[in-house]
């Protein structure tokens, strides 16, 4: 794309072109895509409930402090989820907005402790959001596969369990994660059930250096082993974590606006994004939670642009280019969509 003069696109006309390009989104959790609409009607549905008078108030409760903040209303939102009808419903919404969005890749997290604990049955959850994902595909060409998270601040032997418990649906997820409260809960402590993953043919990824020092990203690449970094934005405190990142190729799937919302950044101006791609690193944008933290992955992608202007045309070619080469699609998709993301710029740099 060198010759095409990205450069040549100016400011204003940013917005629309990161809305449309297609991009693959690889950092999202299914539970942070509950909207409080969404929420009400599954409490009306399932005879649930809330602790709150109405819709206001949930969004009212939406004022976080840092990541556990988060979690608490989080989990308390994800208690409404109780069928196999709810996950479908639940990852539908979702499905329709990244399709309204330009998604046409999706890697969705899941998290089956936040349901098994309340007796929901593992099988329900994943054959909710594997018919969502299989009917996207179906009606729009719109590719989405499941990635099972387990929660960082249970045990290791819970996560192993769940692990064998999600075996009879394993055609149904591509890999594994590990997500929840970071700080005092390192990579290492799942050593072991990442090591099962693994050998199960699972892709692997994990949340670390969102809250958590660069220590927690160099024991996610050593002992876990895995082929993305979720968030990773505190790896510009360490010079030579930041160069192995970059000799690597390592993806960090960073989100924005959860950054500002969980105050790792004050504001979406502070934000290192262009830092991480002036670095090298294969950083990709993403929603994280996208009920929560106000916005999609389009509102994203906007607003930071918006806020930050030393990102150009050139880093949101990259930035969508990265989300392709990043995932765990198949070779020939992502070539597929790296030429029709090649297309959509190189018309838009014709119509200057
Ligand atoms: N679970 C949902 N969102 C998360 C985040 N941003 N960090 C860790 N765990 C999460
Ligand atoms: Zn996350």
């Amino acid at each position: 794309m060198d010759s095409l003069g990205l450069e040549r696109i100016a400011r204003e006309r940013l917005p629309a072109l990161l809305r449309t390009c297609p991009k693959a989104e690889l950092h999202i959790h299914i539970e942070g895509s509950l909207e409080p609409e969404m929420i009400f009607a599954l409490a009306r549905r399932n005879g649930i409930t809330l602790p709150y008078p109405n819709i206001d108030a949930v969004r009212a409760a939406y004022a976080f402090t840092d990541l556990q903040s988060f979690l608490d209303i989080y989990y308390a939102g994800a208690a409404v989820l109780k069928t196999e009808r709810d996950f479908f419903d639940l990852a539908w919404a979702y499905l329709e907005r990244a399709a309204a969005d330009n998604v046409v890749h999706s890697e969705i997290f899941f998290d089956p402790q936040t349901h098994t604990e309340r007796g929901v049955p593992i099988g329900a959850v994943i054959l909710g959001l594997a018919h969502a994902c299989r009917r996207a595909h179906a009606e729009w060409g719109l590719s989405a596969k499941l990635i099972l998270c387990f929660l960082r601040h249970l045990s290791e032997d819970a996560a192993l369990a769940t692990l064998e418990a999600a075996l009879p649906w394993r055609e149904h997820f591509i890999g594994v994660g590990l997500d929840s409260s970071e700080r005092g809960h390192p990579p290492e402590k799942f050593a072991r059930v990442f090591e099962r993953a693994r050998a199960l043919g699972l892709h692997v990824v994990a949340h670390a250096g969102e809250e958590g020092p660069p220590a927690y990203i160099e024991s996610a690449l050593d002992i876990l082993e895995v082929e993305r970094i979720d968030h990773g934005v505190r790896c510009l405190e360490s010079p030579g974590l930041v160069q192995r990142l970059a000799r690597e190729r390592m993806p960090l799937t960073v989100c924005p606006l959860s950054n500002i919302k969980l105050r790792v950044f004050d504001k979406l101006a502070d934000h290192n994004l262009p830092a991480l791609l002036a670095a090298g690193l294969c950083a990709t944008v993403n929603s994280d939670d996208p009920a929560y933290f106000g916005g999609y992955l389009n509102d994203n992608l906007v607003q930071t642009f918006a806020a930050l202007p030393a990102l150009g045309a050139r880093d949101a070619y990259t930035l969508a280019r990265n989300s392709f080469e990043a995932s765990f699609a198949p070779d020939a998709d992502k070539a597929r969509w790296i030429a029709a993301l090649d297309a959509h710029f190189i018309q838009a740099t014709q119509a200057l």
